[in-house]
């Protein structure tokens, strides 16, 4: 039917006014159109000569840094091949621009049923009585992690997938280093938390909208992980919460967007934000597409997570409880509106 061929179905079909499911409520229009624009510059991290001791404490203080404020930031020279990166975009945009015959034996509105699974976004949003989000999604259990095989991954992308996630698992290896050094922590034992064992992908397919204005690609959020990496086209609109205005991510072309997640501001015991993003809808005559790559922590068998024990003292008491990965995403999906997945663990 209609639902499975997404988002992009619609459009392919002519459309000229987005359906009534997509439309955000009132205040949420008024509110953006009182909103002033931040010209915040999104700190770029050039990772180049990580390896030289110096070089590595100037690249932890910046990361430290921008970790503590805003919670996102991009990097560069980060190791990923150029075209394992530009495979990985192609691969996602062929698996969303092949015959609906095919890409609908993917199809469940349910996340619990498939590991490997796509979802024109309408479904779920409309039981829940949320806005549906002007984008198609293909989402992919964790690879590394064995909880899926390459050959259960849609053909037209396969080889680029694999290829994509064993180079991001080893950035994240990097990353979850570098972070860990810049909250004073010996460079291993973010790791040694398990918080990079689990992992996922999301790979978005924002069609052109009619009207841009009325909708969303994603909707404002938090992401309830540890760490995200964002690998996306030339196309733009992401954007970045700072002082209650929104800033625009500028796609730099073979750079990765980071995002520090709220579990990771939880282990941190809030001395790292997660940041509040969004994706405005595409107006563009060509599609965005992004790869959301997630570290979502080690859920089986089930382990608890909360403010890391080194980090606390008298002057510093822990902020939250301790937190099953599981009952923290399922927080985020059931949440009320005027509360944060955050708010819900806080002590
Ligand atoms: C997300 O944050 O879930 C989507 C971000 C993106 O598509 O760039
Ligand atoms: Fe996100």
């Amino acid at each position: 039917d209609d639902t499975k061929a997404g988002v992009k179905g619609l459009v392919d079909s002519g459309i000229v006014e987005i359906p009534r499911i997509f439309i955000r409520p009132p205040h949420e229009l008024a509110e953006e159109l009182n909103m002033c624009k931040s010209t915040l510059q999104v700190p770029v991290v050039d990772l180049s000569g990580i390896e030289a001791e110096d070089r590595r404490k100037i690249i932890v203080d910046e990361i430290r840094e921008v970790s503590e404020k805003l919670g996102l930031f991009q990097v560069i020279n980060h190791g990923v091949p150029s075209s394992v990166l530009e495979g990985m975009i192609d691969g996602t945009r062929k698996f969303h621009e092949q015959d609906v015959k095919v890409k609908k034996e993917y199809y469940s509105s349910d996340p619990t049923t498939r590991r490997v699974r796509y979802d024109g976004n309408v479904h779920v949003y409309k039981t829940k009585g949320k806005t549906a989000h002007w984008k198609d999604t293909l989402y992919v259990a964790g690879l590394v992690s064995g909880h899926i095989e390459p050959e259960e991954l849609p053909e037209v992308c396969r080889k680029e997938y694999v290829e994509y996630t064993n180079h991001v698992d080893k950035l994240g290896e990097i990353l979850f280093g570098i972070l860990s050094e810049g909250l004073g922590l010996k460079p291993d034992q973010l790791k040694a938390t398990e918080c990079a064992k689990e992992q996922g992908m999301a790979c978005h397919y924002y069609p052109t909208c009619p009207q841009p204005e009325l909708t969303l690609g994603t909707g404002k959020h938090t992401d309830p992980v540890f760490l995200t990496f964002i690998l996306q086209n030339q196309i733009g609109g992401l954007q970045v919460m700072c002082d209650n205005q929104w800033a625009d991510v500028e796609p730099i072309e073979h750079g990765l967007v980071v995002i520090i997640g709220d579990l990771l501001q939880i282990l941190s015991n809030d001395k790292f934000v997660s940041a509040t993003h969004r994706v405005v809808a595409n107006k563009v005559a060509e599609p965005r597409i992004s790869v959301i790559f997630f570290f979502s922590g080690v859920s089986t068998p089930p382990k608890m997570f909360g403010p890391i024990k080194e980090l606390i003292s008298e002057e510093n008491p822990p902020l939250y409880k301790q937190v099953l990965v599981v009952d923290y995403v399922s927080n985020f999906l059931s949440k009320p509106l005027d509360k944060t997945s955050l708010d819900l663990v806080r002590l």
